[in-house]
């Protein structure tokens, strides 16, 4: 798909289907009402006769009309005029991208101009147009063997903007918006993988097939004796009832010179969580491939990053490993040795991503990061909590938290500070070990995110409990990407903000 930001919207040749907002109130803005009069006024008719509402997302398509057979026109709903802000122009550009996918075209001219005062500028414009159009065009890697979906008409998008300055802005949102959803594709594709296929070897291949299509990044995957050299005890100790084997993936961007201290992503990979002897119970724990989805997020930002070539350094580490139940597995009342040293009795095989997790987090100091920031599906208790809206954010650092927040507001990926401290870490006391790796029900996401703190001291650190975000559970099932839209906002904002 090509997308391009363009001044003049003047009609292309093969039919290109033109895109324009209308307001509840019929207002229709410029250059719409521009456009609009070229139509005879059709879209003001129409709403001035009840035919078109301009309800936010609604469409209508005007096509072929006999004086123009090739033209069309498609009608989206803005809604409120002073409501129209960047999550309504986001729904609004969904709306319109799902209706001109119906068509013939070959071609989209996006003339949805928000008001001058909806905070929005040209640059979230042509990021959301990016984003959205190619999520759109996003299709689950699926193993049906019936007749293929057709391939689709559109191949290039173009958003109608004021002036050249005002495109070379879009345009740059446009190519941001490109790369972040290939970020997100490249996720979504990992996790939407049946487990017997993304496994830890292969999240291992793919890290490594990343490192050679760019020169930025070096890739190391290291197998179970280098992990055993490095005294991960917690990490082993969930992966032992598996026959399939841990990796610990390490990615290396360089965007910066060396004395840049880098930022690091630490994701989950547990590419499938049975619970281990703590077995969960058989409904929706085919969901449980998803538990890859921090790791697939971190390579997913990693991509986009690299592609972008930020002027930033960033390291990703995806501890991964499968869950499961055997005569050798982890079992309740095991007390593990962690690599920072702490000892860990785990009474629940179940909550074994904080486990894998507290030894990559400790593995990430020997790069002296600025920040890191883990990504997990860590807990129901923080879907519970948030729902499917929202991620959980723990931190142990204001500033880093506020921009974690900061970014996922941006990004329309949005997460929620939740608390963590030594109220929460009382939870986890053990009268066998320094740690238990459970806390009881309340607070339990609060209690996992403490644990997890307990090995970050002295780190700027976040924590990002995905759990309720990273996929879709019923008709809709399937990984969102999410949150690679907020890590990639972060890393982008580090790297080109004040
Ligand atoms: N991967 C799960 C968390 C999860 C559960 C994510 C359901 C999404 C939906 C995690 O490993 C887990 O099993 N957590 C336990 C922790 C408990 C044993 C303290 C949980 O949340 O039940
Ligand atoms: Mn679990
Ligand atoms: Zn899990």
């Amino acid at each position: 798909m090509e997308f391009k930001a363009i001044v003049d919207p003047r009609t292309r040749k093969d039919g290109a289907c033109s895109i324009i907002g209308v307001h509840e109130d019929g207002s229709l803005g410029e250059p719409t009402g521009r456009i609009d009069a070229r139509l005879g006024g059709l879209a003001a008719r129409l709403h001035a006769a009840h035919d078109f509402s301009g309800k936010l997302a609604e469409t209508m398509l005007l096509a072929h009309p006999s004086e123009a057979p090739g033209a069309r026109v498609l009608l989206v709903g803005l809604g409120a005029k002073g409501k129209f802000g960047r999550k309504q122009y986001r729904k609004a550009v969904q709306a319109a991208a799902q209706g001109v996918l119906k068509t013939g075209a070959g071609e989209a001219v996006l003339h949805l101009a928000p008001d001058p005062d909806s905070g929005l500028d040209d640059y979230a414009r042509g990021r959301i147009v990016a984003e959205v159009f190619c999520g759109q065009l996003y299709r689950i890697p699926d193993l049906k063997t019936g007749p293929k979906p057709k391939p689709v008409r559109l191949h290039a998008v173009h958003l109608a903007t004021a002036d050249a300055r005002a495109s070379k802005h879009a345009q740059q949102g446009l190519d941001d918006g490109v790369a972040l959803a290939e970020g997100v594709a490249f996720s979504r594709d990992l996790a939407n993988l049946p487990p017997n296929v993304c496994t830890p070897t292969y999240l291992g291949a793919q890290a490594l097939a990343l490192g050679k299509r760019f020169a930025s990044i070096k890739v190391s995957v290291l197998g179970e004796r280098q992990i055993k050299k490095l005294k991960m005890g917690a990490f082993l100790a969930v992966a032992r009832g598996s026959t399939e084997p841990p990796r610990l993936i390490v990615c290396e961007y360089r965007g910066a010179g060396r004395t840049s201290a880098p930022v690091c992503l630490v994701g989950k990979g547990i590419t499938f969580d049975s619970g281990g002897i703590s077995l969960k119970d058989p409904p929706a724990m085919d969901e449980m491939k998803f538990d890859m989805s921090g790791a697939a997020s971190v390579l997913g930002a990693l991509r986009a990053v690299a592609r972008l070539r930020l002027p930033i350094n960033l390291v990703a580490i995806v501890a991964t490993c499968e869950n499961m139940p055997a005569g050798n597995a982890v079992k309740p009342a095991d007390i593990v040795t962690s690599m920072s040293g702490q000892t860990v009795e785990v009474l629940n095989t179940d909550a074994e991503g904080r486990l894998i997790l507290c030894d990559a987090i400790t593995y990430s100091r020997r790069f002296k990061p600025a920040a890191v920031i883990d990504v997990a599906t860590l807990t129901g208790a923080c879907v519970i909590a948030l729902g499917n809206h929202m991620s959980g954010l723990m931190s142990n650092d204001e500033a880093l938290a506020a921009q974690v927040a900061a970014a996922g507001l941006r990004a329309d990926d949005r997460a929620w500070r939740m608390p963590i401290g030594e109220e929460y870490v009382e939870q986890l006391k053990s009268n066998f070990a320094d740690l238990a790796n459970v806390g009881g029900r309340e607070g339990g996401a609060c209690t996992a995110a403490a644990f997890l703190s307990k090995f970050a001291s002295g780190l700027k650190w976040a924590h990002l409990d995905v759990a309720g975000t990273a996929w879709l559970g019923g008709a809709q099932r399937g990984s969102t990407g999410r949150p690679v839209p907020l890590l990639v906002d972060f890393l982008i904002e580090r790297a080109r903000g004040k």
